[in-house]
């Protein structure tokens, strides 16, 4: 039995519920012309030393039991990326990251996991916050705020690549999510978003696309925004979403998308007992 299996098969005892189902895949081919220009002016600077103490994966010393979950994390991922589940993945190299309610560590596992990649793989990570409606992505990171995918899905930036920017690490991108606007979450489900997904997964096949999501329950854009990934990493906080709430979250995911959940355990009293019990992909 895989770590994951013994965690979800706790939660089940306790929870009285029916075992979660995860993932799958289907064929799809796609075609764009459009292009998408990834190269931008300005570099943005990572607060480094503010992000190792807080448990991200920056430096090379400390958290090493987290390093090594990412790791196996990352490699099922660039797999279905790039290995030969991709043929049958539609965007397989678009990722989501979402979990069932909010709080539960989505921020934290979509920048670890593009950190991980960025500094540790041959491939380039773009980091999107598309969790409009609470943006943390920028405050975590400790950059400068900047116009992002709010403004480019408002056509305030007009070129995607205006929205793109460089960071002090060499193979990490970001867009940030914007300014705040009272039509956040309905411009997530919008054509333009879609087409901006088309262009980011047609025009660079080879880079990675981690979008940190809004929560799955209760925000019904993020079901829309699930349609255009190929592949979804649900976080669950052990002491808070039920069984019933991760089939409850997972019920509607697109049937092609390839799903993972990552078990995220935060004990707040024992700050370095943080970890991640698992990850599970498949059935
Ligand atoms: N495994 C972990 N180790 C250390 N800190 C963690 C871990 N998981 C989460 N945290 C911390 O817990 C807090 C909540 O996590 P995070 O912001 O990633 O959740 P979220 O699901 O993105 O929340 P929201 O729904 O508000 O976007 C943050 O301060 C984060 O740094
Ligand atoms: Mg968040």
């Amino acid at each position: 039995m895989s770590i994951i299996e013994k965690a979800l098969a706790k939660q089940q005892q306790k929870n009285n519920e029916t075992s979660v189902e995860v993932e799958q895949k289907t064929p799809q081919e796609e075609t764009s012309n459009n292009t998408v220009d990834l190269s931008s002016k300005d570099i943005l600077a990572l607060d480094k030393a503010s992000l190792a103490e807080r448990g991200y994966l920056i430096d090379n010393g400390t958290r090493k039991s987290i390093k090594d979950e990412f790791r196996q994390i990352k490699r099922k991922l660039l797999n279905n990326a790039f290995g030969n589940a991709s043929k049958t993945l539609h965007h397989s190299n678009l990722i989501m990251v979402s979990s069932a309610k909010p709080n539960e560590g989505k921020t934290f596992v979509a920048i670890n996991l593009a950190l991980s990649i960025a500094l540790e793989q041959d491939k380039t990570v773009l980091l999107i916050d598309a969790d409009v409606l609470r943006p943390s992505v920028v405050r975590e990171l400790g950059v400068e705020e900047k116009p992002g995918i709010i403004e480019y899905l408002l056509g305030k930036s007009e070129k995607v690549s205006d929205i793109i920017y460089n960071t002090d690490i060499d193979k990490l991108k970001l867009i940030p999510a914007g300014k705040p606007h009272h039509l956040s979450n309905e411009l997530l489900a919008s054509e333009k978003m879609a087409t901006l997904a088309n262009e980011l997964a047609n025009r660079y096949p080879d880079r990675i696309v981690i979008f940190d999501c809004p929560p799955l329950i209760g925000v019904t854009e993020t079901l829309v925004l699930a349609s255009l990934m190929g592949q979804a990493l649900i976080v669950v906080e052990e002491s808070k979403s039920s069984i019933a709430d991760i089939q409850a979250a997972t019920r509607y995911l697109n049937e092609d998308l390839a799903l993972g959940l990552v078990l995220n355990k935060a004990i707040r009293s024992h700050k370095d007992l943080y970890g991640y019990y698992g990850y599970g992909y498949g059935t």
